[in-house]
């Protein structure tokens, strides 16, 4: 499992997403996080297929993408079609959240589930060798720069052990509120991938926010 530090581009400037993509490479970046928010599921609206099969061309990057979106099954083949690599829904989302991972492996891309952070990590006990990824909100969906909340950090070693045990090669994820100061608690908790936005796009120097994030996965 490679651990990694995944940008979220919600905190990048979405009239250069062509420049934005060559300036993360430049810093050694391998997996970039979309941010779909759909107005409904959560109170914000950004992106959707359309823009990231824009930006597909000009990049290789593993896209790793966040549905926050309300039954989102009708978009599954347009974010196929759009060069998605793995496609996050959120169990909170979702009525049938066992048929919608199947559209998503069916259309040929890797299938995540998200928990918000009030969701207890015991929903996932009977569909966890479904999924690919496992993404635990460290904030409530919607925005970027907002506060880590620290109790979500027990579910995050709770789910470690519920992967570790069912011997499957599972992503865990968090996702909100990292900086220098919380990445240590969630590398230490057990993660393998960490998406930070505002605290790589907003540094002074993107190159040498990123590195010092990744970073602590060595130490
Ligand atoms: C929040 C998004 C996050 C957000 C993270 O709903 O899912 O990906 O962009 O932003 P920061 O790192 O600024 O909390
Ligand atoms: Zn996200």
């Amino acid at each position: 499992m490679n651990k990694t530090v995944l940008p979220s581009l919600l905190s990048s400037d979405f009239s250069q997403f062509k420049c934005e993509m060559a300036r993360l490479r430049e810093a050694g970046v391998t997996h970039v996080h979309w941010d779909i928010m759909d107005g409904h599921f959560v109170p914000n609206l950004t992106f959707g297929p359309g823009v990231i099969a824009a930006v597909r061309p000009h990049t290789d990057f593993f896209f790793d993408t966040h549905l926050m979106v309300k039954e989102p099954s009708f978009l599954i083949p347009a974010f196929q079609n759009a060069g998605v690599d793995l496609l996050t829904i959120h169990w909170e989302a979702v009525t049938h959240v066992d048929r919608v991972i199947a559209e998503i492996h069916e259309c040929g891309m890797q299938a995540g589930i998200a928990l918000n952070p009030a969701t207890p990590a015991c929903v996932l006990e009977d569909i966890l060798p479904l999924v690919d990824l496992v993404l635990v909100m460290t904030v409530n969906p919607g925005f970027g720069g907002q506060q880590f909340l620290p109790y979500t950090l027990d579910k995050m070693a709770r789910l470690r052990r519920m992967i570790d045990a069912s011997g499957r090669d599972i992503v865990l994820e968090v996702d909100g509120g990292i900086n220098e100061k919380t990445m240590p608690r969630v590398v230490e908790a057990g993660v393998d991938w960490v998406v930070a936005g505002s605290a790589v796009f907003n540094a002074d120097d993107l190159k040498t926010s990123f590195s010092k994030l990744n970073g602590c996965f060595a130490s």
